[in-house]
């Protein structure tokens, strides 16, 4: 089944792969794990994704009269090997993910904790294949918003639809936020969102990012946005050069860099102040993950 995002779906095997790992599996909750074996089992039946035990079940149970039977599957044990040369490639990129994933899950955990919440929705832009809805659908009603392809394909792949998860076809460059979020009849215009954008601004040039934030804004007040940003000139010539190859073999196009600085700036020109931010363990850690809020 085509997919319309190759970087979502690398994001997600990356993350779906490493979330295994004995030393990785305790950092994260069980309904999480629930989320990735339950859309992993689905993608296999695509014929996307297939491990090596349900190969072997294959062959003991259909037989492999001509290979073709298993032409189309992506054997998952393979993930292992590629994960080793994309670690060899871009130093760093695997422990980047999990990072991100582990920042963003806490980050969003503990403001929805809150002892008041004041925030009463999530609004995941550029979602993917991402577990934020479904997993935090249980403290808040979750809007999903992707271009088109990628949301017929996130139906799909649900573990159980949730009344509380939200799906919005949405394309930042043509598309009006405020109109296709008052559009679904389940978004409540009055109460205070939290707006996610991880792994996405990288990819929405600079006006319609400043136009995005605007329009948050705009929906209410007491907005807050938390994103992670990949500042490329923090990069090495020869991981700059592989990480933007491999997004450019995808067809998805990355936009002009923008520092760490552009983006305090965008946020702040448009009523934003950074109050929070992670950043790696390792010198060789590129991605910074922003937290700004009502200043
Ligand atoms: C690198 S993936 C990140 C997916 C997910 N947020 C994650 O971190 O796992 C970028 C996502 O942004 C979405 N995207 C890219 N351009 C977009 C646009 N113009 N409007 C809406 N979504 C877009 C892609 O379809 C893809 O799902």
């Amino acid at each position: 089944m085509f997919i319309a995002s190759k970087t979502a779906f690398n994001v997600y095997s990356k993350f779906n792969t490493l979330r295994k790992y004995p030393e990785i599996a305790p950092l994260f909750p069980t309904k999480l794990h629930a989320y990735y074996d339950q859309t992993e089992r689905k993608l296999s039946r695509f014929g996307r994704l297939m491990n090596s035990d349900d190969i072997i079940e294959k062959v003991n149970t259909d037989g492999v009269q001509d290979g073709k039977s298993l032409k189309n599957h992506w054997n998952a044990a393979w993930i292992s090997y590629i994960l080793q040369l994309d670690d060899w490639l871009l130093k760093g990129d695997l422990h980047h993910i999990i990072f991100r994933k582990l920042a963003l899950q806490r980050a969003i955990h503990a403001r929805l904790m809150n002892a008041h919440p004041t925030i009463k929705q999530l609004v995941i832009l550029g979602s993917g294949l991402d577990h934020l809805g479904w997993f935090f659908s249980d403290r808040c009603t979750s809007f999903e918003l992707d271009i088109e392809p990628m949301i017929s394909y996130k139906m799909k792949l649900f573990p159980i639809l949730n009344q509380k998860v939200h799906l919005v076809d949405f394309d930042a460059m043509n598309d009006s936020l405020e109109q296709s979020l008052t559009l679904d009849s389940a978004f409540n215009s009055s109460e205070a969102c939290l707006f996610i954008t991880e792994g996405f601004i990288d990819y929405i040039p600079r006006k319609n990012l400043q136009s995005l934030l605007s329009q948050i804004k705009r929906l209410h007040p007491e907005n807050e946005w938390i994103s992670t940003h990949f500042d490329r000139s923090l990069l090495s010539s020869k991981q700059r050069f592989f990480f933007e190859l491999g997004v450019q073999i995808t067809g998805e196009q990355l936009q002009t860099n923008l520092t760490k600085e552009h983006i305090i700036s965008i946020g702040c020109n448009n009523g934003f102040v950074l109050v929070h931010e992670w950043a790696g363990l390792l010198s060789c850690w590129i991605n910074k993950v922003f937290r700004s809020i009502l200043s």
